[in-house]
């Protein structure tokens, strides 16, 4: 297995000093930036769209200069108008719901001919069967682990078992799909995430709260390290 890819969300740095959280995390050892988009009607909240995109894609690189993708996760119903602007303000991947969008195979060729990685993302409720047809299209699955609207919540623990299921899922396709985990994920839970077949998480309170971004992500990839098979 490649190594473990940790994906800070950026809904819990400081939005006031968004740039400089960014270059914090990435100093810290972030892999991706994960942009979490809410928009009031999918979901109960409201963050940020593509002019913040935008706006911290300069800040996007390590010391070194190599660039760090933006991970665009899409709470968004419609989907599609969105797109093409998330790939002019730098979005390397783009996931989205498909309870979001009519033509779910549509807005995946949609936003790939754009040039970014598309994926999916399902709500604990959403059965796994809805990525059945489309694999050929995915770059990556983003499971959720708590229902999508707000950073904080607590991990629901029957995704693990849906971790499981997902990885021989994708394992069985014989593709290159990531698997990637959102939600309430921290250095308590993160070795029997990693274990279930994770190969990417997301971490947005574990990451930012507490202060000492290097050593929460070192917590993260040290716990996970002991879940590996
Ligand atoms: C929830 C978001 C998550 C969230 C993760 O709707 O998609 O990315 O910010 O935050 P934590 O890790 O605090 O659950
Ligand atoms: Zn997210």
């Amino acid at each position: 297995m490649t190594s473990l890819r940790i994906a800070p969300s950026l809904l819990s740095a400081d939005f006031a000093r968004l740039g400089e959280e960014v270059r914090a995390v990435i100093a810290a050892g972030a892999d991706l930036i994960h942009f979490d988009v809410m928009d009031n009607h999918y979901v109960p909240n409201l963050t940020v769209g593509p002019m913040v995109c935008r706006a911290i894609r300069p800040h996007c690189q390590t010391a070194d200069n190599r660039p760090v993708p933006i991970d665009v996760h899409l709470m968004v119903q419609p989907v599609d108008a969105l797109i093409p602007m998330f790939a002019e303000a730098g979005a390397s991947l783009v996931s989205f719901h498909p309870e979001a969008s009519l033509h779910v195979d549509r807005t995946l060729q949609l936003i790939q001919s754009l040039g970014m990685k598309a994926g999916l993302a399902l709500n604990p409720a959403t059965p796994l069967h809805l990525i059945d047809h489309v694999m050929d299209r995915l770059d990556l699955v983003l499971l959720m682990s708590v229902n999508p609207g707000f950073g904080g919540q607590a991990f629901i623990e029957s995704s693990l078992p849906k971790i499981e299921l997902l990885r021989k899922r994708i394992d069985a396709s014989g593709r290159d799909i990531w698997l990637e985990v959102d939600g309430g994920v921290n250095a308590r839970n993160i070795r029997r995430v990693v274990a279930a077949g994770a190969d990417t998480v997301v971490a947005g309170s574990a990451v930012f709260t507490g202060g000492d971004y290097r050593r929460s992500i070192a917590a993260l990839r040290d716990e996970a390290a002991g879940g590996r098979a």
